[in-house]
């Protein structure tokens, strides 16, 4: 596994970092206020290619691989948590699922607008069924030239200014998780009734909103994959997707990091800078130990994916440790900032919210664990 970046992968990690600092940092904080990422900033992304990473070439994409993907996200994180998510979740569980499992008449319908201006939601959860993923109960009803989808849908990142939506409905109801299927769904579809966005802690600027299947009438063509691979195909998007909420989480914790060894520079307590305290030093060891690891663990998994090996458990792995790394590293920063930290002139009280959910989406820590520990009980200890 190759660590250092390649020369293309630096071109790519400063251009975003320069956009990222002009154009998004000084509007993050207004973002998290005003609860929206303005339009504007994802069709400037869309200009850089960047709604198309996962997607080849030959299909309108820029074809990066899952680390340089990985690095463009960490830099968004960096300035904006919410942009970071909408843009990771449109590459890795939205355009991504259409291009791997779409037929070419899907992939020439949707890729040439998931790439170029429209973010794709994905809509697993429900409101009765979130970590048990298989106990969803929309139902997709087969007639002679649709599916008929109702029910419930809720936390769907993206769910207010997606063009298309992956939604996951049960097909037989007999079946537990193998009864699952994907469908394809455009934003106006009548039926598909967006809800209100949440009222959330953290990530405000992204909108996370329920949605209503009220008969919504989808043409068969518009099914992705076959019928009950729908647990299937969620599952192993997800593996990509949890990779791709740990580098937000590694952006974030890494944002949280710097300002506290400025600030800890500046301030001065007891005579000198609070950085001479043995008390914030070590604080300070702590926060680069476990970036530097939650880093270790994001490109090994990343590297098993981008050589075609299974990375599942690694997935959970680099998920389950940057997430719980973020949410310690932004708390310890708002302590370092002490009464300033709490304050929303400072950013690390933003950067402490954000962090908190990244141990929820997308499977919750505990989850991550249960992934980990049935595939070493089944497939052995990787040393
Ligand atoms: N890739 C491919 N197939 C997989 C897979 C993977 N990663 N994981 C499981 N499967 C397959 C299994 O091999 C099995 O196949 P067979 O039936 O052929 O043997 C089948 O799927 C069922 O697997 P399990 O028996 O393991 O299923 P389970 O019901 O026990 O559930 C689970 C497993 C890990 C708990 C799963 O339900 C899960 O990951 N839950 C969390 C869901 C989640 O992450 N939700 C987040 C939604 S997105 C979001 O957060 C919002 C957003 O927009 C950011």
């Amino acid at each position: 596994m190759q660590l250092d970046l390649s020369a293309d992968q630096v071109l790519i990690r400063d251009a975003v970092r320069d956009l990222c600092a002009r154009e998004f940092g000084p509007q993050a904080s207004s973002w998290d206020r005003e609860a929206v990422v303005p339009r504007q900033a994802v069709a400037r992304l869309a200009e850089q290619g960047f709604l198309g990473m996962a997607i080849p070439e030959d299909w309108g994409g820029v074809g990066y691989d899952s680390r340089t993907l990985l690095i463009v996200l960490e830099e968004i994180a960096r300035v904006s948590a919410a942009l970071a998510i909408m843009i990771a979740v449109h590459n890795s569980v939205g355009a991504l699922p259409v291009f791997r499992f779409g037929t070419d008449e899907q992939r020439r319908r949707f890729l040439p607008r998931l790439v170029s201006r429209e973010l794709a939601a994905f809509s697993l959860s429900e409101p009765g069924a979130g970590s048990d993923a298989g106990a969803i109960e929309a139902t997709a009803t087969r007639t002679e030239q649709h599916y008929v989808l109702r029910g419930s849908k809720n936390w769907v990142t993206n769910g207010e200014q997606a063009g298309v939506y992956l939604i996951f409905a049960r097909t037989d109801k007999a079946v537990g998780s193998g009864g699952l299927t994907a469908f394809i769904l455009e934003r106006g579809t009548p039926g598909l009734v967006v809800g209100k966005a949440e009222d959330k802690m953290g990530l405000r600027g992204s909108d996370t909103v329920a949605l209503s299947l009220e008969e919504v009438k989808v043409p068969l063509d518009q099914r992705l994959g076959a019928e009950g691979e729908g647990f299937k195909i969620a599952m192993s998007m997800l593996d990509a997707g949890r990779i791709g909420v740990a580098a937000q989480a590694l952006g974030v914790m890494g944002a949280a990091f710097e300002e506290s060894v400025r600030y800890a520079q500046q301030r001065r307590a007891f005579g000198q800078p609070i950085a001479r305290q043995q008390a914030v030093q070590f604080k300070l060891a702590e926060m680069e130990r476990r970036i530097q690891a939650s880093r270790l663990l994001i490109w090994r998994a990343a590297w098993l994916k981008d050589t075609g090996q299974p990375y599942t458990r690694e997935a959970s792995m680099a998920k389950l440790y940057a997430s719980e790394a973020a949410t310690w590293v932004t708390h310890q920063a708002v302590q370092v900032h002490g009464g300033y930290g709490y304050v929303k002139e400072f950013a690390v009280e933003r950067y402490y919210r954000d962090a908190r959910v990244m141990e929820i989406y997308e499977g919750t820590s505990e989850i991550q664990r249960l992934v980990i520990a049935r595939s070493l009980l089944k497939d052995g200890v990787k040393v």
